[in-house]
This record gives C-alpha cells, structure tokens and sequence, in this order.
C-alpha cells in the first residue's frame, strides 16, 4: 500500500539504548543536540513582536514570497556581502523544502544527484522522499578536509543532475576552497550539471584564516547554481520555518528556471505570511544571537582541543566553520559499541562517524552548541571511555 520513497522504519541498538535510558527516566548529557532553542541561549525580550503586524492579517500569495520580504533577504545578504538583487531571491519553509523544490526541478525519478561524503545524513532520506538517488562524491582528510576531484568525476553519469555542495559542510567543518569551486563550476558547466550550495553554517566560522566565501556562486555566469541559507542557522530561529534559495547562473537558464520554480512553489506556497512579513526585522534584530552562538561554539571548539591534548589516542579534525566537531578515537571497539557504552555507563549521547558515512571508523561527532560546562565535564567522560 505503501511507496518504497519511504525507508524501512527500523530501529537500531543506538535507539534503542537510548530509549532505555529515556524510559528509566535518566538524565543524559547530549551532545548531539542541533536546536540552538534549546542550549541556554538568551534571546532578545520580544524578538519575535514583528509577527504580530496587523498588515499580515491580509493574504496576498506570491509563488516565490511577499516581494518586500525577498527585497529585505537581499539586503540583509549584501550586508554580508553578497550581492543579489531580489528577483533571484526565492522563500521557502526550510532549507530541507528548497532541497525538495530543486529536486522538482532538475530531477525526473531515478535521476542523481551527486552528495558529499562525509555529510549531512538528513540528504538520504531528503532524496529520497523525492525518488531521487543520492551519488556520493568523497571528502578526504589530509589534515584538512578536501574535495576529492577524482571521486567527483567518477561519480557523473547521464542520469546525474545537480552536484550538491555544503559549504562549510556538516559535520566536517570544511568550506569548499576557491580552487575545489572553481573546478566544481567547470564540471557542472561541461556537463550541464546544476550546482546547490547549501551556506546554512556560513555564519559559523571556527577559524579566522578558513578560506571560504559564501554566496560566491551568486554572481556565476557559466553554471546554473541554487544557493541556500535560512533563519534556521543564521538567526538561530528554526522554528520560524523560514529559508531561501538564491538564484545564478547564465541568464537564458535561469529565467528557464524561475519559470519553472514559479510553478513548483505556487502548486504550496508554503511559506507563512506573519514571518516574510518580519524577516527583515528578525535579521537585524538576531544579529547579537548570532554573535552569541558563535562565541559558544568557538568556546567549545578551543576547550575540546586543548581536552583532547590530555588524550594522546584521540584527536579533534579540524574544523574551519559550523556547530560540529569531529573527534578520531582509537578503533579499540566498534563505534557502535562506544556509542552505546557511552549511553549505558556515562549517559553521554554523541553521534557515531557511520552516521555520517565516515569512510572507516572510529569517529564520533559531538554538538559545539551545549552550555560550556557541562559540554567538558560530557566530553571528558567521552574521552575516557574512549581510550578505556
Ligand atoms: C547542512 C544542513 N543543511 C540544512 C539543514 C536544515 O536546515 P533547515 O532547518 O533550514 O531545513 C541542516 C540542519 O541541520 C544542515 O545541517
């Protein structure tokens, strides 16, 4: 009765250590939490006021967003310097609906598109709620990560679409390079391939030398390119349900595009009218949120390294950018097995590297964003227990 878009629903025995722990009522130290809501955060005193305009009582659907909202996007963004007029600017619910968008666009069924890996677990599922397959290209580590050009080529086939790019990527922490670009626009280019840039971590720098720019592929002339941010990172507001996708490319294929988009998202119009309606206030007004979850996660980035010196068998990858660090542990046992022993014994939650599709173990991936505190006292009993 069912369609196979859906994956088995199977539990495994991380879930269900876990749901043990929660059903004994045990407390535990996640550090895999992703909801910037829920870490201690202080909010600014009515941040959220501008949704109650009496000017949102009225419905006026647009397919790509209410035109001063897509106008108030740009010019936040050109405060950041990247320069896009608002006519390539389109609202969307999250950045996981613009994914599900763009899928409508390029992609018949069975058609690829090519993912990093390691990355973002939610694309297996996000492809394939759309019939879409997900091809993957490698991320290597060499002291940092880079772009693996060889795997990338490989991976193109006739049916393949779009390259997916996530810049800074999650959980690795690494911006695309210029060079890693700028050859990633040249295949995409050749074989008429569409680039998705997804910058939700952009405004997450873990290091002040990382080479990254966001919204560099804006102004692209030669490949069709789909950048992608949002409230849900960059304001620390992933309850407002609000995201963007920007618009490049050569201008005979974008207008193509824009027609078609237009159909795609007048067929939902998904995108709430209270928040298009305060998003320009919501930008400015997040600004010092934004500032403060940098300090944090940067906190915890510099007390992991230095806590990881104590641990001579472990050590952190670097990270130039994002809300995740990865730490390499001694492959002594399965990652599963640390990962469950960590729930039982410790009652730490961290994310296991096959998580992630890491191409061998043992990783695990822990959360920048807890309160500093309980984020050491967590990891060093992690760390322990690792090398134990
Ligand atoms: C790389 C990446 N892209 C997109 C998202 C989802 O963002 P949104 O809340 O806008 O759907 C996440 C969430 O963690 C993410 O890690």
């Amino acid at each position: 009765m069912f369609s196979a878009r859906v994956p088995p629903l199977r539990s495994n025995r991380v879930a269900r250590a876990l749901a043990r722990l929660r059903s004994a009522g045990q407390p535990l130290d996640d550090l895999t939490i992703s909801n910037p809501t829920l870490v201690g955060l202080s909010y600014p005193d009515r941040l959220l006021d501008p949704l109650a305009q009496p000017a949102a009582l009225c419905y006026d659907p647009a397919p790509f967003g209410v035109w001063a909202a897509r106008e108030a996007v740009a010019a936040h963004l050109a405060g950041r310097g990247v320069r896009v007029v608002a006519d390539r600017v389109i609202l969307t619910a999250s950045t996981s609906e613009a994914y599900s968008l763009l899928f409508k666009l390029l992609c018949d069924p069975a058609d690829l598109v090519l993912v990093p890996q390691p990355s973002y677990p939610l694309f297996e599922h996000l492809t394939r709620l759309d019939g879409v397959v997900a091809s993957p290209y490698a991320l290597e580590y060499h002291g940092r990560w880079e772009l693996n050009l060889d795997s990338l080529h490989r991976a193109i086939e006739p049916r393949a679409r779009a390259i997916l790019l996530v810049n800074p990527n999650n959980p690795t922490g690494s911006f695309v390079r210029p060079d890693e670009l700028h050859a990633a626009r040249e295949i995409a280019a050749r074989h008429e391939l569409a680039i998705i840039s997804d910058e939700v971590f952009d405004l997450y720098p873990l290091d002040a030398r990382a080479p990254g720019r966001s919204g560099a592929l804006v102004e692209e002339t030669d490949a069709l390119t789909f950048t992608l941010g949002g409230l849900s990172k960059s304001a620390a507001l992933p309850q407002l349900k609000l995201g963007w996708i920007l618009v490049g490319g050569p201008e005979t294929l974008v207008r193509r595009a824009l027609d078609r988009l237009a159909l795609i998202c007048d067929s939902y119009l998904s995108v709430a009218t209270p928040v298009q309606l305060a998003v320009g206030t919501l930008l400015e007004r997040a600004v010092p949120l934004a500032d403060q979850l940098r300090r944090r996660v940067r906190t915890n980035y510099a007390a992991l390294r230095s806590l990881v010196r104590r641990y001579p068998a472990c050590q952190v990858l670097h990270a130039e950018a994002g809300w995740y660090a990865v730490v390499q542990v001694p492959a002594i046992r399965s990652e599963e097995a640390l990962v469950i022993e960590l729930i039982e014994k410790d009652r730490v939650l961290v994310h296991p590297g096959y998580f992630f599709d890491f191409p061998r173990e043992a990783f695990l991936v822990v959360s920048l964003l807890p309160d500093p505190i309980g984020f050491a006292d967590a990891m060093t009993k992690v760390l322990t227990r690792a090398v134990g």
